[in-house]
């Protein structure tokens, strides 16, 4: 056969059928197996999950790049890896806009040999608005698709804190969690609308996160279908102002109808917060409220921030929770972000926040 009709028959072959990229193929077989207990992690990128406790992962959500080899090494270690999934909901209140977008996710599901999606939309949505019927019908119907193409498929879906139109997520909730597989708890950036002082305050405290997952149970959403996600990361505040009595009042950034938000500090990393802490002006300094560790330090320009974060001690306190009511699992934002050097401390601390997943 001449050159240009081999070229022809290759490219076929490669569209035609999907290469499995493991080194052995079973590797590629979806995985079908339901575990009692679910891990549910990011993973945003970089090879940082070489060190990642697969003892304990059950699913991955990938929203970096699709990365074949984390696909195979995952599937080695039983654990799920399933896609991102969002898109604007004024596109598919479309009745074939969201057809279109559901099938074009499931092929690519299928394609890149992945066991389901985790649909992130943190749109603002009105009380029966054509969105909010629309956003319950592409989560049912994105369910039904990946279980009929993808058996034993696992579709999620990414809620706020708390039920109650947290930065105006008015969803329909209780029909959302009855059509998908779990909920996500996003149970962080709960100071994204701060009514009360614009001052810099924990990511999550304990009561307030606690109340959310009250919340989901008071609406008859089965604990079954709650996964508790927290923060792996916190705020760093520039302060305006730092009191006697150590009050760091914030900068006025409004978000969704309140007057400041959390958008008036930095997201920080766990890794980036553990050895900014040792160098602060305070040390770490524990908030007995609302159980949640911050310090104090002072940049090179000398201005004063404060740093409000989640540890062990914090954590914990919050997974408690998961066993003691019976949810479904628990999970981070996100899985890349601690110091996985595997130097003697850091090492410690990061076995510590894997840990911390299971309460205290
Ligand atoms: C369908 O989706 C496309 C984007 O994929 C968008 O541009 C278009 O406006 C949508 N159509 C309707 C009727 O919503
Ligand atoms: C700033 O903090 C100082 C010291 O606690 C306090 O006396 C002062 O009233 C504060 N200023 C503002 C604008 O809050
Ligand atoms: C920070 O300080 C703590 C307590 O003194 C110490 O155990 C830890 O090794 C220090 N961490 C780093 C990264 O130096």
């Amino acid at each position: 056969m001449n050159w240009l009709f081999a070229v022809l028959v290759t490219t076929v072959a490669v569209c035609g059928a999907n290469i499995c990229p493991c080194e052995r193929a079973e590797l590629c077989e979806q995985i079908r197996q339901q575990r009692d207990f679910e891990v549910f992690l990011f993973d945003v990128g970089s090879k940082t999950w070489e060190f990642y406790d697969w003892s304990m992962v059950t699913t991955v959500a990938t929203f970096g790049k699709y990365d074949a080899e984390l696909l195979c090494f995952a599937h080695s270690k039983g654990a799920r890896v399933v896609l991102k999934g969002d898109v604007p909901l004024s596109y598919i209140v479309d009745q074939e806009n969201r057809t279109a977008w559901i099938t074009e996710k499931v092929n690519l599901a299928k394609s890149q040999f992945m066991d389901g999606i985790n649909i992130d939309i943190e749109q603002a949505v009105d009380q029966g608005s054509p969105e909010f019927h629309a956003l319950t019908d592409l989560v049912r119907e994105t369910t039904e698709a990946f279980h009929r193409e993808i058996p034993g498929s696992q579709v999620s879906f990414d809620v706020a804190w708390s039920p109650n139109c947290i930065d105006k997520r008015c969803y329909d909730y209780v029909a959302i969690a009855e059509s998908c597989d779990l909920l996500f708890v996003m149970s962080y950036d709960e100071q994204s609308q701060i009514t009360g002082d614009c001052i810099a305050m924990a990511n999550a405290p304990v009561a307030q996160t606690l109340n959310g997952y009250d919340q989901y149970l008071s609406l008859k959403i089965d604990p079954k279908k709650l996964v508790m996600g927290v923060p792996w990361y916190g705020y760093d505040y520039p302060c305006l102002n730092l009191s006697q009595e150590g009050i760091c009042s914030i900068d006025k950034v409004p978000f969704r109808g309140a007057p400041c938000s959390d958008a008036a500090g930095k997201q920080k990393t766990y890794k980036w917060i553990m050895t900014q802490v040792n160098s602060s002006l305070s040390g770490r300094l524990w908030d007995s409220e609302q159980k949640a560790p911050y310090f104090n330090y002072k940049d090179q320009s000398g201005q004063i921030h404060q740093v409000w974060y989640d540890d062990p001690q914090s954590i914990c306190l919050k997974t408690n929770y998961v066993k003691s009511n019976g949810l479904r699992g628990v999970g981070m934002w996100n899985a890349n972000i601690l110091d996985y050097s595997g130097e003697t401390v850091a090492k410690q601390q990061t076995e510590m926040m894997w840990n911390a997943l299971f309460g205290c």
